[in-house]
C-alpha cells in the first residue's frame, strides 16, 4: 500500500461526509438540462457544474467529486479550473475513467462497460489534472434469467482489472456494481442478484491482488423494483442491504458509498440513515455518493436562470447536509418539512 493511496482513502472516509456523484456523460447531462429546458452547450454544463461545486460549504458535506473528463478542463466563474478549485476547499477530485456500455454477445442485449484499452495512459493524464481517484461502474438489468452467468462474470474481471490499474497509477478505485431498480421484481429477488454480484466482484479483486483496504465500493441498495406493487419499506431495505453487505463485503474495505439509481432524494437519505439506527455493528464506514439524490432538487430550483442560482445551491446544501446526517443516523423526516417550509 502506497503512502499516496492510503492519505487519499484517509481523506475520503471521514465520518459526517459522503461523495458527490457529478460525472454525468455529455449524454446524461444534457438528458439533465433537457428536463429543465435548458438547452446543453460546453458553456451551460459549465455554468452548471460551476453552480454545484462552488456550492459554499460544500466541503462541511462533501469530501470527494467524482468529475467527468470535460470539466477536468473547465473553470469555475472566477477562473480556477475545477479540480483546483475543490482541492482548494479541501474536496478531493476524482474522475470518471470507464467510456460507457456496449452489448455482450451471447447474452439477452445485456450489456457491460467500456474503457480498459489505454485506461493507463489516460490516467497518466488524470493525475497531472490533479485527480486522485477513479470510477468505473458495471451494471446488470433484472428480469426473466437476467442478470445471465455471462454478464456477472465480465462485469467483474473488468472491474477487478480496472481496480488494479487504478491502484497501479496510485488512484483509489471506486467500485460500482449498480443492479438496475428497474422492473417490477422483488426486494428478495433484488437480494439474490446483489449477492451473486458482489461474491463474484470480491472473488475477482481478490484474484487480481487488488488492496481492498485502498478502494470503495459503490453498491446499490437492496430494493424494490421501481414498478413493482407492493414497494419494500424503509427499515426492510435497510435491513436486507446490510445484510447482504455483511455476507459479501471483507471487513477490511474502508467504506461503502451507496449510488441513488432513480429513488427519490427523501428516499436515498431515509434508507442510509436507517441503516445506521439498526444497532449492527459495522466494520465499514457506510455513505452516500449520490448523483441524482444529491442534485436534483437544485436542478429543478436552477431553471437555468442566474436568478436561481442562490436557491439552487441551497436546496443542493440542503440535501448534502441531510445525507450528512444519515451517515450518522441522525436524519428524521421532520426535517423535509422545516426545509420546504424554508422554501416557501
Ligand atoms: P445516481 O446516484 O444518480 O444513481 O448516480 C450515481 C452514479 O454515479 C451513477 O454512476
Amino acid at each position: 500500500m502506497t503512502a499516496e493511496l492510503k492519505q487519499t482513502i484517509k481523506d475520503m472516509v471521514v465520518v459526517g461526509k459522503g461523495i458527490l456523484a457529478a460525472d454525468e456523460s455529455v449524454k446524461t447531462a444534457t438528458k439533465r438540462l433537457a428536463s429543465i429546458n435548458v438547452e446543453s452547450t460546453e458553456e451551460t454544463r459549465r455554468q452548471y457544474r460551476n453552480l454545484i461545486l462552488t456550492a459554499p460549504g460544500i466541503e462541511k458535506y462533501i469530501c470527494g467529486v467524482i468529475l467527468f473528463e470535460e470539466t477536468l478542463k473547465q473553470k469555475t466563474n472566477s477562473g480556477v479550473l475545477f479540480p483546483e478549485h475543490l482541492a482548494k476547499v479541501g474536496v478531493v477530485p476524482g474522475i470518471k475513467v470507464d467510456q460507457g456500455l456496449t452489448e455482450l454477445e451471447g447474452t439477452q442485449s445485456e450489456q457491460y462497460t467500456k474503457g480498459l484499452d489505454g485506461l493507463g495512459d489516460r490516467l497518466e493524464e488524470y493525475k497531472k489534472m490533479g485527480t486522485r481517484f477513479t470510477k468505473w461502474r458495471a451494471v446488470y438489468s433484472i428480469s426473466e434469467n437476467i442478470p445471465s452467468d455471462l454478464i456477472i462474470k465480465r462485469n467483474a474481471e473488468d472491474l477487478a482489472k480496472y481496480a488494479k490499474i487504478s491502484q497501479e497509477h496510485n488512484f483509489v478505485p471506486i467500485v460500482e456494481p449498480e443492479v438496475l431498480i428497474d422492473g417490477n421484481h422483488s426486494i428478495d429477488t433484488c437480494y439474490k442478484v446483489t449477492e451473486k454480484v458482489l461474491k463474484e466482484v470480491f472473488e475477482d479483486l481478490k484474484k487480481e491482488n487488488v488492496i481492498i483496504e485502498c478502494m470503495i465500493l459503490k453498491p446499490s441498495m437492496v430494493i424494490s423494483g421501481k414498478q413493482a406493487e407492493n414497494r419494500a419499506p424503509v427499515e426492510e431495505v435497510a435491513v436486507k442491504t446490510v445484510k447482504v453487505l455483511k455476507a459479501t463485503v471483507p471487513p477490511e474495505l474502508p467504506s461503502i458509498n451507496f449510488l441513488s439509481g432513480g429513488q427519490t432524494p427523501e428516499e436515498a437519505t431515509a434508507h442510509l440513515n436507517k441503516m445506521h439506527t439498526l444497532g449492527e455493528d459495522l466494520s465499514w464506514y457506510l455513505s452516500f455518493s449520490y448523483a441524482r439524490a444529491l442534485q436534483g432538487p437544485a436542478l429543478k430550483a436552477w431553471q437555468g436562470k442566474d436568478e436561481n442560482i442562490k436557491a439552487a445551491q441551497e436546496a443542493f446544501l440542503q440535501r448534502a447536509k441531510l445525507n450528512s446526517l444519515a451517515t450518522k443516523g441522525e436524519y428524521s423526516e421532520d426535517m423535509e418539512k422545516e426545509e420546504q417550509i424554508k422554501e416557501v
